[in-house]
């Protein structure tokens, strides 16, 4: 679904293109006739878009709780306490892995955060999480960071390659995220999250480019 909804403006878009490479009209015309089509072709698939149903609200297994907000930032998803720590949980879809029709994927990236009072320091844990497995890509110390997303620093020492650990490592370290509660369970909760965060996305996408180059009107019926 999303593939055909992108690749209605693409294609969209390069027929303008052709279109304004062979044209000897005058320029501003030629601006306003490639505007309007390109107008016409986000607001079509604005609409087709703002169809799509969406999956049925699933709560997030106990005790985690969805961050409020987090649906509009890049921020956490879902926060518990344990203990002391406050783990956080933040989700990104794998770079490709659109890999159905509907747009769903069953692959995702997971940013584990564990922190405690008073350490200027998280644990982070970089995960791949499946519907029926959870597997550690990474462990590193990082700067804790207050709501403000997930810092990549380059430069920074993200730890030994995991899978180069001593395998009881390894395992100690699963079971330390298995401990609180970090395990595939969520798998669900997180794709059907990311699929309505995706969609939300995807409107703003075609709305806020209409009403650029609408000229900073509001898009009607948008
Ligand atoms: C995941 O963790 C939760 C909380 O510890 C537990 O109740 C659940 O059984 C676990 N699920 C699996 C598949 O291990």
């Amino acid at each position: 679904m999303w593939k055909r909804a992108f690749a209605g403006v693409f294609g969209a878009a390069a027929a303008l293109r052709l279109q304004s490479l062979s044209g000897t009209r005058h320029a501003s015309s030629i601006s306003s006739v490639v505007n309007s089509m390109l107008l016409r072709s986000l607001k079509e698939h604005y609409l087709e878009v703002a169809k799509m149903t969406m999956p049925p609200k699933v709560s997030p297994p106990a005790p985690f709780t969805i961050v409020k907000g987090a649906i509009d930032s890049n921020g956490p998803v879902l926060k518990r306490d344990y203990g002391d720590e406050e783990i956080s949980i933040y989700v990104m879809r794998m770079v490709n892995a659109y890999d159905d029709e509907d747009g769903t994927t069953d692959q995702l990236f997971l940013h584990v955060d564990v922190s405690k009072p008073g350490q200027e320091e998280s644990l982070n844990f970089l995960c791949g999480l499946y519907e029926d497995a959870l597997g550690i890509h990474s462990v590193s110390m990082r700067p804790k960071l207050e709501n403000s997303g997930y810092l990549v620093v380059p430069s920074q020492y993200t730890g030994p390659v995991f899978e180069e650990l001593d395998e009881r490592m390894r395992d100690a370290f699963n079971n330390f995220i298995e401990e609180r509660g970090v395990n595939e369970s969520l798998f669900k909760f997180l794709q059907a999250w990311l699929y309505v965060k995706d969609h939300r996305n995807l409107m703003r996408w075609f709305k806020t480019m209409g009403m650029f180059i609408d000229g900073g009107k509001p898009a009607k019926d948008a």
